[in-house]
């Protein structure tokens, strides 16, 4: 076995644990990266790509924001659109902030690129399995990479590891595991074609939601509502875009811009989280420790909000041994994670179809959609959550 240590072990390199690595170096803390997956696999996951004003705002500032702001499409507002109508929420007037298209696949490669040239270590095709020491000043973790058994010791250990992770479940069974299974799942498609619209757009129908979005000026994304446990197979490409056509159209004739499908997968719909974050010297960040449903798209911003907390925290810890902002993690970040929660929660039950919803339910989502778009108070309530400006 071979050893070796550092001061900040991390598993897994998502937004979390990169984004967590470079706050730290920038702090003079050293980390280690443990990916199980190659840089390959990691650098083309394909996933949502929606930036809050604070993600672009600390990317730039940790110098990870060049390529986001030379390719990614910044948004002033989004588009709901429901009963054959279209609202545009607009977050410059509600808000005085904007958004960021730039897929988060790209987001990893800007990172890693930025944490390889700045002297960072990130094991790739390292998998990380069981901890030692966890009750010591010197946790340490195993891992196998190439068929070697290896153990890297730390002060502290944070799960970046995603919801399959491994840190997870080394925190006591006393934890508490908050969960909602939605029944209802997104098909995703990426389509080679010209943007169908300048901002996004949610609409409500029906048949079921559905989503208009972009990755490029080349390759759009777009999402409809299915089963979750609807097989590709009968998702035929034909049928992909007669459910697009009417779940978007309009009175005055609009259609999506149609193409080559270049990819296609269904996500299920789930919330979870996890309470506390924290046990001793580990810490859980980003997926581990929390799942939102996609509609908000709130996944990478809540993981990159929990890691600038933490980074806080280990900051004042080495500078000054003060160990209250790292104690107060927890409490701190899970405020902002039901936020979001509840924001997420909040688009999924407007827009989704519920299988069996009576009428009156179906009326109370028109009702709600029509308040949010046609009451100042209530526009900029969503503008602020979902440019990311959680209350207190
Ligand atoms: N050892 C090493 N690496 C691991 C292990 C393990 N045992 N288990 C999981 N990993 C790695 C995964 O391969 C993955 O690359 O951890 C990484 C977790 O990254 P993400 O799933 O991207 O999670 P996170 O960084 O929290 O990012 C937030 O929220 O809604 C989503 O799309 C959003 O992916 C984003 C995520
Ligand atoms: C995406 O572009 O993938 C996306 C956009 C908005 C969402 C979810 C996903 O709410």
């Amino acid at each position: 076995m071979s050893c070796s240590s550092t001061q900040v072990g991390i598993i897994g390199a998502g937004p979390a644990g990169l984004v967590l690595s470079h706050l730290l170096h920038l702090e003079g803390i050293d980390s280690v990266i443990l990916e199980s997956r190659t840089r390959a696999e990691v650098e083309s996951t394909v996933r949502a790509g929606v930036l809050e004003h604070g993600t672009v705002e600390l990317l730039k500032a940790i110098g990870a924001g060049d390529r986001m702001q030379r390719e990614g499409a910044e948004h002033r507002g989004v588009y709901f659109r429901f009963g054959g109508e279209t609202h545009r929420i607009d977050f410059g007037e509600h808000t005085g902030r904007s958004i960021m298209l730039y897929a988060q696949h790209e987001v990893i490669k800007d990172l890693i690129a930025l944490r390889l040239a700045t002297g960072g270590t990130i094991h790739f095709g390292a998998k990380a399995s069981t901890f030692a020491g966890l009750d010591t000043a010197k946790p340490s973790i195993r891992f196998t990479a190439s068929g070697d058994e290896n153990e890297l010791t730390c002060d502290y250990v944070v799960g970046c590891d995603g919801y399959h992770g491994v840190v997870r479940p080394a925190f006591p069974r006393e934890r508490k595991e908050f969960a909602h299974t939605f029944p209802f799942g997104w098909l995703g498609i990426l389509v080679e074609a010209p943007p169908s619209s300048d901002e996004l757009i949610y609409a409500h129908h029906d048949r079921g939601f559905a989503l208009v979005s972009t990755r490029s000026p080349t390759v759009q994304r777009m999402y409809l509502q299915c089963d979750p446990h609807d097989d590709l197979a009968q998702w035929s490409d034909d049928r992909i875009w007669a459910e697009l056509h009417t779940r978007l159209e309009t009175k005055d004739g609009w259609k999506p811009k149609t193409g080559r499908l270049l990819q296609k997968s269904i996500v299920a719909m789930r919330s979870f989280v996890t309470e506390p974050m924290q046990h001793g010297r580990l810490f859980l960040a980003g997926d581990a420790a929390h799942i939102v449903p996609p509609t908000g798209a709130k996944g990478l911003n809540l993981a990159v909000a929990d890691v600038q907390v933490l980074a806080r925290g280990l900051a004042e810890f080495y500078r000054s041994g003060r160990t209250d902002p790292l104690a107060g993690y927890s409490a701190t970040a899970l405020r902002r994670v039901w936020q979001a929660q509840h924001f997420s929660c909040w688009m999924t039950s407007m827009f989704h179809r519920v299988p069996d919803a009576d009428p009156f339910q179906q009326r109370l989502q028109l009702a709600q959609l029509g308040h949010v778009c046609s009451s100042p108070a209530a526009t900029r309530a969503l503008a602020e959550c979902y440019v990311g400006l959680f209350g207190p």
